[in-house]
């Protein structure tokens, strides 16, 4: 398997997905990248989505990230989109992908190439509904990998200010089975770090959203055994209710199935994607 230029092993993939739209795929995507960047990571963050959300939410910065728009269309595209991504692993320790809603060829792609697949779930019955598909889809294709790759970590994802009531939320998005990172609570500063074209690390650094986003992010470097920089933050600074629900994401020791052999896929990626559409082998 070809690593980075310097013998470091290929960049881990981390895609996030959700066949819903709106339900924070961009919002954490953008969020992400900034407080790994900050970290210390070298990280690529790659828009699938045509619509070139997530790239123009980072126009500004930070300094450092790799940005690329990598539409995936149709599955004639799919080669030429693997070859892109092997490449961009050989630059970057972390590579986020932002999917596009309601495709599942993207979908399908990214649960055959990423390490951990992230899914931000809205406390919301049509959400939650759609989240049950989407995790469904992805457990087909995992059922497919020899590695058991993708892990899965859902992400609470525009959960409202706490309240005495906060913990319903979160225990319904629990209630889907998957291990949870902290939240991202609903806040105003994604909007204006957007505006901005800037992630809120670089564009309101100590926000609370800024907090949540390195919470999340920590919960990711330990699920992938990577070592970053991101320090604690602080006591009072991510509320009691924002605190993990479970912690399974902890329970397998990253890399225990050995790493991701991209090669393989792209060998294997017919055989694996064509049942998706239900064409022939
Ligand atoms: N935590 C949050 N706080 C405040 N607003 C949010 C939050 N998450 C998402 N939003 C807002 O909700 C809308 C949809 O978010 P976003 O674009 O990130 O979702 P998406 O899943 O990427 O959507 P799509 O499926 O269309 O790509 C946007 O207007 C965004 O600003
Ligand atoms: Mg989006």
């Amino acid at each position: 398997m070809a690593g980075g230029s310097d013998g470091r092993p290929p960049g881990k993939v981390v895609a996030i997905a959700g066949l819903k739209g709106g339900c924070g795929k961009t919002t954490l995507a953008i969020g992400l990248a900034g407080v790994l960047v900050e970290a210390g990571l070298a990280t690529a963050l790659v828009d699938v989505d045509p619509a070139g959300a997530a790239i123009a939410g980072v126009r500004r910065g930070p300094a450092g990230l790799l940005r690329r728009a990598v539409p995936l269309r149709g599955r004639a595209a799919l080669p030429a989109w693997l070859e892109g991504l092997a490449a961009l692993r050989r630059s970057a320790e972390l590579v986020i992908l932002d999917l596009p809603p309601a495709d599942p060829l993207p979908l399908a792609t990214a649960a055959l190439t990423s390490e951990l697949v992230l899914l931000p779930v809205a406390p919301t019955a049509l959400d939650l509904a759609a989240a049950r598909t989407t995790i469904g889809w992805l457990e087909r294709a995992r059922a497919g990998r020899p590695d058991g790759r993708p892990q899965l970590l859902a992400v609470p994802s525009r959960i409202a200010a706490p309240d005495p009531a906060a913990r319903a939320p979160l225990a319904a998005i629990e209630a889907l089975g998957l291990p949870l990172t902290p939240p991202l609570r609903l806040r105003e500063g994604h909007d204006r770090a957007y505006r901005e074209g800037l992630p809120p690390s670089v564009a309101a650094p100590g926000s609370a959203e800024h907090r949540e986003l390195r919470a999340i992010a920590r919960a990711v470097c330990e699920t992938l055994g990577l070592a970053a920089r991101l320090p604690d933050a602080g006591p009072g600074a991510v509320d009691a209710a924002s605190a993990p629900v479970r912690t399974a994401y902890l329970d397998e020791p990253p890399g225990a199935r050995g790493p991701l052999d991209l090669g393989a896929y792209r060998r294997r990626w017919r055989d694996r994607l064509l049942p998706f559409f239900g064409g022939r082998r």
